[in-house]
């Protein structure tokens, strides 16, 4: 029989096990049981979290050139994992330089990696998704992720959702989901344009944050408005990822928070297509004539 331990390190070993709950490095969040009611630190307190509700809250037009996604469209080597929290696709060797710029970005960020929520995390004017998948960034003056997300702006997500079809969807790489155990990795090929619509011309644009502990207000976000089919049969595959405990991972996906002073922006109309009295428009215009008229000068 052992002698019971003192109340001081009872103590001692219960701030122990708080203070590794709190962690935000840690792995120890989940959600269920300690659930997204239960994280820490910006999670709990902060006003400009993701994911939201895009359109009821009222949008802003925008009129921002168009996103450029720079080398997405070829095939790289990769690797799918399940980490217990999601699914996340990496391209193995990142001196690739997979870009994302343009879009009222104003800067040009780096893609890190891209990952699912079962179901969307963002529900547009009240309608959730069965998949929403991640498209991480993070500002190319920057070194890493880490260093980024302790800036606002410093991260870019593009969200994408998937709606439920009967039509089966080509991609590949949601098949290699499939079977896809927790610590489990398989190396693939993929290009990350495969899981971007065709057309990228509508989306909802808004400051939040990472919707994962530490819940960082350092992501500006962008939801594309044109979703990606997907059959029954695949949404179901996700729903068959086990979680670092062996259980099935049935859902992933932050509840929504408030908008608090947010403004969310939509871009609707094909970029520059804009009204004659835009002064966007006649600016440019204006210097189009300019440049012609110095042309003409120095022909002269
Ligand atoms: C997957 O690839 C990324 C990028 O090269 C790498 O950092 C990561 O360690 C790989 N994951 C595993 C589990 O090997
Ligand atoms: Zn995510």
């Amino acid at each position: 029989m052992g002698a019971l331990p003192s109340p001081k390190l009872l103590a001692a070993l219960l701030l122990a096990a708080c203070v590794g709950l709190s962690s935000e490095d840690g792995d120890l969040w989940s959600y269920e049981g300690d659930g997204p009611e239960h994280w820490s630190g910006k999670c709990k307190d902060g006003k400009h979290q993701s994911p939201i509700d895009l359109g009821s809250g009222g949008t802003v037009e925008s009129n921002f050139e168009s996103l450029s996604f720079i080398n997405y469209n070829n095939i790289y080597n990769g690797n799918i994992t399940n980490n217990g929290h999601t699914i996340q696709l990496q391209v193995t060797d990142i001196s690739h330089n997979i870009m994302l710029t343009g879009g009222g970005l104003n800067r040009v960020y780096s893609l890190a990696q891209i990952h699912f929520h079962w179901k969307s995390e963002h529900t547009i004017n009240g309608k959730r998704y069965p998949l929403e998948v991640h498209f991480v960034h993070f500002e190319k003056r920057f070194k890493k992720v880490e260093d980024a997300v302790k800036v606002k702006g410093g991260i870019a997500v593009i969200g994408v959702m998937f709606e439920d079809k009967d039509s089966r969807n080509e991609i590949q790489v949601l098949d290699q989901v499939k079977d896809l155990r927790h610590d489990m990795k398989k190396n693939i090929k993929f290009s990350p344009a495969s899981l971007l619509p065709h057309d990228t011309s509508k989306f909802y644009r808004y400051y939040g944050s990472l919707t994962t502990p530490g819940c960082d207000e350092s992501v500006v976000w962008t939801v594309l408005s044109n979703s990606l089919p997907l059959s029954n049969k695949q949404i179901s595959l996700f729903q068959k990822v086990t979680d670092s405990k062996g259980k099935f991972l049935l859902s992933n996906f932050r509840p929504l928070q408030k908008q608090n002073d947010r403004i969310v922006y939509f871009q609707s109309s094909p970029p520059h297509q804009v009204p004659y009295h835009s002064s966007a428009l006649s600016l440019k215009n204006s210097l189009s004539i300019m440049s012609s008229l110095l042309i003409v000068l120095k022909l002269k």
